[in-house]
């Protein structure tokens, strides 16, 4: 069985690639690699010794996937590929309009040309209200409150409205929560474009010394500590639960959406002395102010996830930051350093 992975050579899509290998299925990517490397997917195919068939295709080029149609028999989608940066997101609202809806429309007209009308899809944790408080279910209400956020809204509706339009199709939208750490192998792993903007791998560049020290967004927030807690997910649970969602997607039609989370919050500062006490590295940081649109607490209600498809994150947070450690240290520069050094890995 053949799964096409939109967005595969990314840091989500690689390790679900990598899993998708393991328990037997033929994975085909579609990657652009506007934000990822091709050196990830050459690492899974060394990781599993199993071959990633890659096409270097932008979404938006309906000629070119098509013909990714016409060479293989596709099962299903998994649909990863999409601009993520909230920031870039408020500064370029048209290409992530762009890029992240049309995209879709395109890839949705594709397979339903070629008759595949199963689809796991990529949402995200932002597009529940930032209003809502206490665990967050799939039921809390929703609101974006930037342009990324309203891509996977939009896009959730889009898809929503294709299964109305034609009750055929079975399609999971997985609302992913803070996804952190790497395969164990140390081989891939989170590798951003310039200074990130995310927590964790900003923590681990300053362990590495790239980076001088962590400013913490704000220490008032009504929680433990005063900073901003936040339910982070291994990403091997992640990618695991993708497994789950296209076992789903398999027997099933209709539209479910599904939160992927821990379910337990822990703070900025529990990061950090986590982060510390697994690395053996201090992480210096100041505190400055909010970051603007941050909220207080975020943390997932996956219990849908558990009784529907069966997964649970069993990963905890010593894990996350010893496996993002390992990544960092075997690879200060990511996939930039194209040489495939292990210097602690542990196997696949
Ligand atoms: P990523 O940037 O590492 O992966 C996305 C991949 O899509 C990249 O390899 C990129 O080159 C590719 N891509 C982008 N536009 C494309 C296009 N038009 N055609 C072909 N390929 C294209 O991001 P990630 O962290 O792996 O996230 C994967 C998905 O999960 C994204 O849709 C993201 O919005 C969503 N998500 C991520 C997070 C997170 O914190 N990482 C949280 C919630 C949701
Ligand atoms: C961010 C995105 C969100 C996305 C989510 C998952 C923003 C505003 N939101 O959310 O859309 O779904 O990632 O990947 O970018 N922090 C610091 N210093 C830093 C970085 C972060 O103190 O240098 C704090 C933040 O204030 C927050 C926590 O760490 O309390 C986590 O931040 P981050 O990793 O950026 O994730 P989110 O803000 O939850």
């Amino acid at each position: 069985m053949a799964i096409l992975i939109t967005g595969g050579a990314g840091y989500i899509g690689s390790h679900t690639c990598l899993e998708l290998l393991n328990i037997g299925y033929e994975v085909v990517v579609v990657d652009n690699l506007s934000n990822s490397n091709k050196e990830s997917l050459d690492r899974v195919d060394k990781i599993t010794g199993k071959h990633i068939q890659f096409y270097n295709i932008d979404l938006l080029d309906r000629e070119n996937l098509e013909a990714v149609f016409m060479e293989n028999k596709i099962d299903a989608v998994i649909h990863f590929a999409g601009f993520k940066a909230v920031g870039e997101s408020v500064e370029l609202p048209l290409s992530y309009y762009q890029n992240n809806i049309t995209g879709t429309i395109i890839l949705c007209q594709v397979m339903q040309k070629y008759n595949v009308k199963k689809m796991v899809f990529s949402s995200s944790a932002t597009v529940y209200s930032p209003t809502t408080s206490g665990a967050i279910s799939e039921d809390s209400p929703l609101g974006a409150t930037n342009p990324y956020g309203r891509t996977k809204l939009m896009i959730e509706e889009i898809l929503r409205d294709l299964y109305v339009s034609d009750n055929s199709w079975s399609i999971s939208l997985l609302r992913y929560f803070n996804p952190v750490g790497s395969h164990i192998s140390g081989r891939i792993g989170e590798d951003p474009n310039g200074i990130p903007n995310n927590l964790t791998p900003y923590i681990t560049q300053v362990a590495v010394g790239k980076l001088n020290q962590l400013r913490i967004f704000g220490d008032d927030y009504p929680t433990s500590d005063g900073t901003g807690v936040r339910d982070y997910i291994h990403v091997v649970d992640l990618a695991k639960g993708h497994l789950k969602a296209i076992d789903k997607v398999m027997i099933v039609t209709g539209v479910e959406a599904y939160n992927l989370g821990t379910g337990k919050g822990y703070s900025v500062l529990e990061m950090v002395h986590a982060f510390e006490q697994t690395s053996g590295k201090s992480i210096p940081y100041i505190i400055v102010d909010r970051r603007p649109g941050d909220v207080a607490v975020c943390y997932a209600d996956s219990s849908k996830a558990k009784r529907e498809l069966g997964w649970v994150a069993e990963r905890g947070i010593e894990e996350m930051c010893a496996d993002a450690w390992r990544w960092q240290l075997n690879n200060p520069n990511g996939y930039h350093d194209v040489e495939d050094k292990v210097i602690i890995g542990q196997g696949s």
